[in-house]
């Protein structure tokens, strides 16, 4: 059987190199667009080693049309994953145009390249953020969405709505929970640039001895130990769930979605990509030295703002329908979380 190709947009960024690994396991083969604004050539190399050959890398932009377009005639994929977008909250506060355009008409632009090729499968990075704060846990896929908190959160929920205004797309939308870990090889991993936003990064940076300590933002929030929830999840599981979106795309089930009574529109599914198990982050702290054997220099400090107090996945949905199911623990992503900051410090 021919060889599916995958464009793989941001496919040198965190998620999309251990994806680009999954899908060469699963027999596909990968195509990357990455502009290297938030990643690094070097990734290539690692890939190479991981994947036993360099896969076809193009350093360009997803806005840029015409070298889209030319992509899409020299390699014809016959789907893409979407990850090329950027994802810092903080950030998107600041610059909310510089997020608009690069996630919002970034992806409009991709959608017209990939109608005029006659591409119509895609997988759509979303995130839990469009739950906003939700008044019950774990949240479902039909759980309403809230106003978003942030610009970044807002061109989630904007790229959702344009997929499922457009059924002539078949779409995978996957909500990411909260990615952290590395591949088990620690050649790849979370490459994070200046100071780090997330948790896990900030942690191991300051075990590493980068950072002086770890602030845990807020110890009075309406939780057992006072700190935020979150669903962490391996981005192995993750980018496994990926190749089993894509598999879906291929198998031509996706319309069946609507008989199974959920909210989403034809051509158009959504699914929770989290383990289904909340941790706070008093718990992270001890699953990682538990893990590793190594302390984390912390203090309880003020919350940080826009910070959801307890978010994690209803996972029925993902595990029955696409028949994927994370399979690795906190330990598990809090030791290659660590040896993957000690390959790279
Ligand atoms: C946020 C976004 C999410 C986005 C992700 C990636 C929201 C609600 N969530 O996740 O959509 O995909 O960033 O950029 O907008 N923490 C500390 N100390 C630190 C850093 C974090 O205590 O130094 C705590 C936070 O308060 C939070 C938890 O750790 O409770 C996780 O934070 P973080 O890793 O930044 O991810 P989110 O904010 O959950």
């Amino acid at each position: 059987m021919e060889q599916k190709k995958i464009l793989v947009t941001g496919g040198l960024g965190f998620i999309g190199s251990h994806t680009v690994v999954c899908l060469h396991e699963a027999g596909y083969k990968p195509v990357i667009i990455d502009n290297l604004h938030n990643s690094r050539i070097e990734v290539l190399l690692a890939l190479e080693k991981l994947i036993g050959y360099s896969p076809d890398f193009i350093q360009g932009d997803v806005n840029d049309k015409a070298l889209m377009s030319e992509i899409f005639k020299v390699h014809q994929p016959n789907a893409v994953i979407h990850f090329a977008a950027h994802k810092a909250v903080g950030e998107s506060v600041e610059q909310p145009l510089m997020y608009y355009h690069n996630n919002v008409v970034g992806l409009v632009s991709l959608l017209e390249v990939m109608q005029n090729a006659g591409c119509k499968k895609l997988v759509f990075s979303s995130s839990c953020t469009v739950y906003g704060e939700p008044e019950q846990v774990p949240v479902k896929e039909s759980t309403p969405t809230r106003p978003a908190a942030s610009p970044y959160g807002a061109t989630k929920q904007m790229g959702e709505v344009i997929l499922k205004d457009n059924s002539w797309f078949e779409v995978q939308c996957l909500r990411y929970f909260n990615p952290v870990g590395a591949h088990e090889s620690s050649l790849i991993g979370e490459l994070p640039l200046g100071v780090p936003n997330n948790l896990i990064p900030y942690l191991t940076q300051t075990v590493a001895g980068i950072r002086p300590q770890l602030t845990v933002h807020g110890g009075d929030y309406n939780t057992p130990d006072g700190t935020c929830i979150r669903d962490y999840i391996h981005v192995m599981d993750l980018a496994e769930a990926h190749v089993a979106a894509i598999g879906r795309l291929f198998a031509d089930k996706i319309a069946h979605s609507v008989e199974l009574g959920d909210p989403s529109c034809n051509n158009f599914e959504v699914f929770n990509i989290g383990t289904g198990d909340g941790y706070s982050v008093l718990e992270v702290i001890a699953a990682f030295e538990s893990a590793t054997g190594e302390k984390v220099p912390h203090i309880i400090g003020p919350r940080r703002n826009g910070d959801v107090v307890a978010v994690w996945a209803e996972t029925t949905k993902v595990n029955d329908v696409l028949g994927w199911k994370a399979s690795r623990n906190l330990e598990t992503m809090m030791r290659d979380a660590w040896n993957w900051q000690r390959a790279v410090s």
